[in-house]
């Protein structure tokens, strides 16, 4: 069913849907017309037709899609049914922020260990995992079964830290770090820069108010 490479823009859709249909799982909503869907998720019909084709259109068969059936379906193509242990390096703000955020456990991510650089942190705690010395980051990726590096640190050091996970076989890194990362084939990278996000914003804001004017 997934034989041909789906493009990351659907990819990057997935979540959303996935996010979406928990909720109408939750409200006990059993079927849902893409057309339904379409509206609540203000995208159009035939973006979630043509979306849900990429994995053989879920059987949408009489009315709409099975809900708890496409909740499960996207949930298995996102793979969240695996478990994927996470460290954080950089226990500033951010990375506190993040250690923090419980609903992580809730996707399947668990939250395994945090290091940093400064001794002042060292034996701190952040819901219930202590922070712990660089030093000790390799072994604790080797003995710990660790998937996901989150780097919370100032991108001068994000190169040679990302280095030495990737050399004792960390798998993906959500970087937050505001520089590329130059890992080998196989190593999964996503960068998020929330600033991104506020230029988009501010983008939208700047055409709505010269649409506005026009008026
Ligand atoms: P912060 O200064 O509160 O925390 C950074 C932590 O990293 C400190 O505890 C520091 O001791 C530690 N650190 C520095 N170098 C290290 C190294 N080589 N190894 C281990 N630990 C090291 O800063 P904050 O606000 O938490 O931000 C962290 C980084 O994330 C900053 O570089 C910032 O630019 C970036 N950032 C990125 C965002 C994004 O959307 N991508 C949003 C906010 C911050």
């Amino acid at each position: 069913m997934e034989a041909k490479e789906i493009s990351q823009a659907v990819v990057g859709r997935l979540p959303r849907y996935f996010r979406y249909l928990g909720e109408l799982k939750d409200e006990g909503v059993e079927r849902i017309s893409s057309q339904e869907l379409s509206e609540l998720m203000k995208v159009t019909a035939s973006q979630i037709r043509q979306d849900f084709n990429n994995f053989g259109g879920f059987g949408q068969q009489g009315y709409g899609y099975n809900v708890e059936f496409l909740y499960k379906e996207i949930g298995r193509i996102l793979g969240l049914e695996n478990k994927h242990n996470f460290i954080i390096i950089g226990a500033g703000n951010l990375g506190r922020a993040l250690g923090n955020y419980m609903n992580f456990e809730r996707r399947g991510f668990i939250f395994k260990g945090m290091f940093d650089k400064n001794p002042e942190l060292i034996g701190s705690d952040v819901r219930g995992i202590k922070v712990m010395p660089m030093e000790e980051m390799e072994r604790f990726v080797r003995e710990n079964d660790i998937d996901i590096a989150i780097l919370t640190i100032p991108k001068t050091s994000a190169v040679e830290v990302a280095d030495r996970l990737v050399q004792n076989g960390i798998r993906a890194i959500w970087n937050f770090a505001h520089v590329d990362l130059n890992v080998p084939d196989g190593i999964q990278v996503e960068n998020v820069h929330l600033s991104d996000s506020l230029m988009k914003l501010s983008y939208n804001i700047n055409r709505y108010m010269k649409e506005s004017n026009k008026d």
